[in-house]
């Protein structure tokens, strides 16, 4: 009689426990549209994203203008702290400290022993068998060389390339020439050997793939450019986050600094050179080569809008907290102005001409411009309604997205938010680096939000799992999981959650500071990460319209550990439901299509799902497929499908329902 009991009782339990969840999606009630831009990516020089990731220089420091004019770069052959006779000697010199392009390097060379110097590139130069590389370099000869000659060589020292150029005439001259590779190598250096005594002055040594994104010469890594656009973004957030503010204001991001001739751009040190002690990068620097133009050619090219963030008279309030004195905003505010100009102006306008310059006649069309980044407190308000004003009475169809600083509660975020909502602001960009745990617990964050206040842009995101070191974290399954469950509310509140992004989204293996990152790469490829996909997946299957899902008459928020939401692609009239079980069990969902005008019965459901066991697994470059997604395909009956959720899964299912 016990065991009958304890048997009795463990059916009821098992029945409880693996009962077939109902969830109801009412395809009759089309609700709130899905901004076409919802699902985008925000780009920052983080990690090497610019100079030694997207942008494709290889060589670093390629115009002597670092803090140390010879950093990068070696003497094999020379010894400079002796007086002795050396093979030669390569001394910086400084033409003016008046103009943006500051230093030069003269060499001398005292005999033919074949005195050299190298450039290390950034952490090595991934080089490829077959593949030819433009190599150019600015030169003045002073005395006696007639010839410079190249080469790209290995870690061993091996030559897998060579190359020479004549060169003549003591003014400033461009040469050019092609390095073909005959072999793979991940670190090479490139080596420049002077058979002649005399002097020279070099300028502006760069080596760049001929094999770039869209063929454009000196432009970006094919590959990396590639797994952008297959993230069909909708919009492409630049240059920053902390970037923009800068350690003070004279270091902050000015783009008037980074557009016309790629010669004439000043560098500037990182921020991220020397933020984090235990991830401190000395040869960090921005050499701008990736500035303004290329971001708005960037997006163009992979059809996102355009959102630049500006400096809004403040430097960054984790460091110096500088504040432009409110009588001396002015050129701050001019920037704004005129960089919608070169955006967006006629090309006799001051700066539609330089964009017309630069090889873009057409407009940009700029919509979005972001004033400051994570700031808060009073003085960031007392200075976001002086731009708000002067941007609005000469753009007024231009969006303005403002910041409600760097965490997503307490004082500061309470305050902005209250400030915000005063100044009817349009859109305020909220970042969140939190533990999984959070992330689930806020998949209903925006339930409760003002419906006729402003709209929000999550603009920088992560599950962070490690919260004692929050720029250290891995990007295990775990944590995108938690963020798929999370996006689930920002699908299902469309109607306020207007644009979202990941953070950070580069991070060379080699380089980085921050840490979890959506691409991680070395020189030479680069690998997914699950965040990616679960970005990916989200922006592919954006739909257009939000559909209500519920279980039981509730929305689906993490009840049994299941988190769901649905749209409508009112295009291609396919209902596409997202489902997240964070849970360890599998669980059945019956998922019944209420309202159907026609039966779906023998309709084929796509099935992407992605899953592992192993919470915290991660894709690595030398293991890149720990979590990649899976296809597969059921069967519709009469008023929807059943899916099997697997635990610690993510799914997408598509049907067309017309
Ligand atoms: O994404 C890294 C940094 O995190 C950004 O620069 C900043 O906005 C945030 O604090």
């Amino acid at each position: 009689m016990k065991y009958l009991g304890i048997f009795i009782a463990l059916i009821v339990c098992s029945q409880l426990l693996f009962a077939q969840k109902n969830f109801v999606v009412d395809v009759n009630k089309v609700g709130a549209e899905v901004q076409p831009e919802m699902y985008g990516i925000f780009f920052e020089d983080i990690n090497f994203a610019a100079d030694g990731g997207i942008y494709a220089e290889l060589v670093k420091n390629r115009s002597f203008e670092f803090d140390e004019p010879l950093m990068g770069w070696k003497e094999p052959n020379s010894n400079r702290h002796s007086l002795n006779v050396n093979s030669g000697r390569a001394i910086p010199i400084t033409k003016s400290e008046d103009i943006a392009n500051r230093h030069f390097l003269r060499i001398n060379v005292n005999d033919g022993s074949g005195y050299s110097i190298i450039n290390e590139g950034f952490r090595g130069m991934g080089i490829k068998e077959g593949e030819n590389y433009d190599l150019s370099f600015m030169a003045s000869v002073e005395t006696g060389i007639n010839q410079v000659n190249f080469e790209l060589i290995t870690t061993d020292g091996s030559t897998i390339s060579k190359g020479s150029v004549a060169v003549n005439g003591n003014s400033w001259q461009t040469y050019e020439t092609t390095l073909t590779a005959s072999a793979t190598c991940p670190k090479a250096k490139l080596k420049i050997t002077f058979a002649d005594k005399g002097t020279i002055d070099l300028d502006m040594v760069s080596l760049f793939p001929e094999d770039t994104w869209l063929g454009r010469k000196k432009g970006m890594r094919k590959d990396l450019v590639q797994l952008l656009a297959d993230l069909n973004p909708g919009f492409v957030r630049f240059p920053g986050g902390c970037i923009v503010e800068g350690r003070t204001l004279k270091k902050r991001y000015q783009w008037k600094t980074t557009v016309g001739p790629i010669e004439n751009r000043q560098n500037l040190i990182n921020r991220w050179n020397t933020e984090f002690s235990y991830r401190s990068a000395s040869d960090y620097f921005q050499s701008f080569g990736l500035g303004f133009f290329e971001y708005f050619q960037l997006s163009e090219d992979i059809g996102a809008e355009p959102l630049p963030i500006l400096n809004c008279g403040m430097a960054c309030q984790y460091n110096t907290g500088e504040l432009v004195p409110m009588d001396e905003i002015d050129p701050y505010v001019q920037d704004a102005l005129d960089l919608i100009e070169f955006a967006n102006g006629p090309v006799d306008s001051e700066w539609g001409k330089l964009r017309t310059e630069m090889g873009h006649p057409k407009p940009f069309n700029l919509k979005f411009i972001g004033i400051g980044n994570e700031q808060w407190g009073k003085d960031y308000f007392d200075r976001y309604v002086v731009f708000v004003k002067a941007i609005k009475e000469k753009y007024p169809e231009m969006k303005i997205v403002s910041g409600s600083g760097p965490s997503p509660n307490g004082e500061y975020f309470d305050y902005g938010w209250d400030q915000l909502k005063k100044l009817n602001a349009e859109i305020v960009d909220e970042h969140y680096y939190k533990p999984p745990e959070w992330f689930k617990a806020n998949a209903t964050r925006y339930d409760s939000y003002d419906r006729n206040g402003p709209k929000v842009f999550a603009g920088e995101y992560a599950a962070h799992n490690k919260a004692e070191a929050h720029a250290m974290t891995k990007n295990t399954w775990d944590c995108a999981l938690s963020e798929a469950a999370f996006m689930t509310g920002l699908e299902r509140n469309a109607d306020v959650v207007y644009m979202t992004s990941y953070a950070p989204l580069f991070a060379h293996v080699d380089a980085w500071q921050w840490a979890p990152d959506l691409i991680w790469f070395d020189n030479l490829s680069a690998v997914r990460t699950a965040n990616y996909y679960v970005q990916q997946l989200y922006a592919k299957n954006a739909g257009t319209n939000v559909l209500p899902i519920t279980s039981e008459g509730a929305s689906i928020t993490g009840q049994n550990n299941l988190y769901a939401s649905a749209v409508i692609d009112e295009n291609t009239s396919e209902v596409i439901v997202k489902i997240a079980n964070t849970g360890d069990e599998a669980q059945e969902i019956n998922i019944d299509l209420k309202g159907l005008k026609k039966s779906v019965k023998k309709e084929e459901v796509k099935i992407t799902c992605l899953h592992t066991d192993q919470s915290e697994a991660v894709n690595t470059l030398e293991a890149p497929n720990a979590v990649v997604p899976n296809q597969s395909s059921v069967t519709a009956d009469k008023n929807g499908f059943v899916i099997e959720a697997q635990g610690n899964a993510f799914y997408v299912c598509r049907l067309k329902v017309k």
